[in-house]
């Protein structure tokens, strides 16, 4: 369920590590009842009624929030494909990110506009507190990727993770401390129900003022009204932001044009193909011998 040139390049490396399926390219699928495994971006209607022998649902990529978890049946796993290359490709967004707002970089573009030439005080990393919301593969990548530029750090989570060089906040009860000690924060949750909407005005509030805010989780995690008033308000001094709840936003959204805001479309990774692939093959083994799949989805998590 993809353009032909993506479908081809998927095409290409399953046959190389997984010779063994037979790869059908939507709509040209045959019998459905043959088909075992799908690999989608979009959720497909029916998908239980068409598809009586699916094993597997992969999600071409990082987020499961496209799909209505609960119209899955239980007999269908749900399996991300997210690699180490894509989490690689993550952390440098990230770390551009972090780097354009711990150097001020928009404030220096504004000066460029606006034709002034003003240095402003150089801040040092150990001085900057950066944390990074959702300590999953991807979040820990990028944590791994910061650490040598000597920032402070700390993350935040569900559970309690490893956070290197600096230390993790658990749970709703611990947010709004590690919100209060992020100077950048980088959001990088998956989109559940308890996550929709958590960086609303309190929670924005809770930030250092001035604080940068980078978003490369979903636009839905940041109430965008919200943000738009604390940029405006000087609270959160700017916003690098690769989503939006609505992509590409209207021609007559602010964000095009806000002054302190860094929009990039929806960019900071992709599904990588051949890591992908590797996933795919890696499972087909793990279900041969019973055991549990790569990236398998918690549905009572949704990530
Ligand atoms: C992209 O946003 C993804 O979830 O892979």
């Amino acid at each position: 369920m993809a353009d032909p040139a993506d479908a081809g390049e998927w095409r290409d490396y399953l046959s190389t590590l997984a010779p063994e399926l037979e790869f059908r390219q939507w709509p040209d699928i045959g019998n459905p009842a043959e088909v075992r495994y799908i690999l989608a971006w979009e959720p497909l209607a029916n998908l239980a009624e068409q598809f009586r022998n699916l094993r597997v649902l992969y999600a071409a990529g990082a987020g499961v929030d496209q799909f209505e978890l609960t119209q899955l049946p239980d007999q269908v796993s749900l399996v991300r494909l997210v690699d180490s290359s894509m989490a690689d490709i993550m952390a440098e967004y990230v770390l551009y990110g972090v780097l354009a707002l711990h150097r001020d970089i928009l404030t220096y573009q504004e000066d460029q506009r606006g034709g002034r030439w003003q240095p402003r005080p150089i801040v040092h990393a150990s001085q900057r507190r950066v944390g990074v919301m959702g300590v999953g593969n991807l979040g820990r990548a990028a944590l791994d990727r910061l650490q040598p530029l000597g920032f402070q750090l700390s993350g935040w989570n569900r559970s309690l993770k490893n956070v290197p060089g600096g230390c993790c906040y658990v749970g709703l009860e611990q947010l709004e401390d590690f919100l209060g000690q992020c100077d950048i924060l980088v959001n990088m949750l998956p989109l559940t129900v308890e996550t929709d909407g958590i960086l609303n005005a309190a929670r924005l509030s809770c930030l250092p003022r001035g604080a940068g805010l980078i978003n490369v989780g979903r636009g839905a995690h940041v109430v965008e009204q919200d943000l738009l008033d604390a940029l405006d308000a000087g609270q959160v001094g700017g916003a690098v932001l690769d989503v939006l709840l609505q992509e590409p936003p209207s021609r007559q959204s602010p964000f095009w044009k806000h002054p302190r805001v860094l929009l990039t479309p929806h960019i900071a990774s992709d599904v990588q193909v051949e890591g992908g692939v590797a996933v795919i093959a890696e499972n087909l083994r793990r279900e041969e011998e019973g055991r549990p799949l790569l990236n398998l989805v918690d549905r009572s998590k949704g990530y």
